[in-house]
């Protein structure tokens, strides 16, 4: 005979392996994951980002084997950057048929077709002076930039992409990326918007890989204040009435809160971006020794989706879905 005669003994659905398995409330699977490639001109070009370990800038003839096993691992997409050979003060190649997003999308598409192809749409990383719209009068003039972002988000979408993803927090990107899609016949392409997306330290890492660190001050005026709460429930707001499909959360680890309070309060699919510095957090740790890689990453992303989020863009992609099918 016990004892006690307890009423509540929650580890009588922790004892094993199978029981635990029947209680699980969340499942991460490797359709949860979106991959960030980096996409730089020329061939055979395979370039390291030193600040994250295991992710090079790629040439597109780099990228596509990448990509299909990205397909094959059973991932939910890629999302796409660009780093051209010339910046200018416009970011002109970001609109350019020719550019290197655009033949990117169209080489991979072709040899993909099945794999969810995603287009982050700003300017960073094709003005000469890094900042995510046009300059004027040493600020980003917003409407100016939204003409941009349209018209770079119909040159995606002509050469075949998926989905767009403007993530330059500029006021009313979405809507205006709407009307220039549908006004070029593309009205069955979503947006993926980064709606609520923080001025964070976390995206150190990278500025490396996109070589998109701001020539002159920061992003402050534009990206949210860390501090935020209810200007983050705003802007989803703002892009749901603008006609945003999906909304992204950005950064991750330090933003869970306001991911599950997107999730409690809107209904459309969500986002989160586990970003550079997060992921060079973990890798610098495991390289000590310190953490048990796997474990930590599969944590990590479990945790988001925990908090609401139905797809994960992260560094760790191909690593998470391997180590999914190993357990
Ligand atoms: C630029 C952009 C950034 C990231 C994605 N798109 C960086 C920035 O705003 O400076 C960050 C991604 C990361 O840190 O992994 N629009
Ligand atoms: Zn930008």
């Amino acid at each position: 005979m016990p004892t006690t005669s307890l009423v509540h003994r929650p580890r009588r659905l922790r004892r094993t392996p199978s029981i635990r398995r029947l209680v699980r409330e969340t499942r991460l699977a490797p359709e949860d994951l979106v991959l960030p490639l980096f996409i730089v001109p020329g061939e055979g070009v395979r370039r390291p980002v030193s600040s994250m370990p295991g992710v090079a800038q790629l040439s597109i003839d780099e990228a596509l084997p990448v990509a299909r096993e990205a397909l094959d691992l059973g991932l939910g997409g890629i999302i796409l950057f660009g780093i051209p050979k010339i910046k200018d003060s416009m970011g002109s190649d970001a609109l350019d048929a020719q550019g290197i997003v655009q033949r990117a999308i169209r080489a991979l598409k072709q040899a993909l077709p099945d794999l969810w192809m995603i287009a982050d749409t700003c300017l960073c990383e094709y003005t000469d002076h890094a900042h995510c719209g046009v300059i004027r009068d040493q600020e980003v003039d917003n409407d100016a930039t939204l003409e941009l972002l349209g018209q770079a988000a119909v040159s995606y979408a002509d050469a075949g992409v998926d989905m767009v993803a403007p993530s330059g927090m500029m006021d009313g990107m979405v809507a205006a990326i709407r009307h220039a899609l549908d006004g070029a016949g593309h009205t069955r392409v979503p947006i993926l918007s980064y709606a609520v997306k923080y001025a964070s330290a976390y995206y150190g890492p990278f500025r490396d890989a996109a070589e998109n660190t701001p020539a002159f001050g920061d992003r402050r005026a534009y990206q949210m204040d860390p501090a935020n709460r209810r200007e983050a429930l705003r802007e989803a707001a703002y892009d749901v009435e603008q006609g945003a499909d999906w909304l992204m959360v950005k950064p991750g680890l330090a933003y869970m809160d306001i991911l599950r309070e997107l999730r409690d309060r809107f209904e459309l699919p969500l986002a989160v971006y586990n970003v550079s510095g997060e992921y060079a957090m973990i890798k610098a740790a495991a390289a000590h020794g310190w953490i048990d890689e796997p474990r930590v990453v599969l944590e990590t992303l479990t945790g988001f989706k925990r908090a609401g989020a139905d797809m994960i863009l992260t560094y760790h992609a191909l690593d998470a879905a391997r180590w999914m099918k190993q357990p």
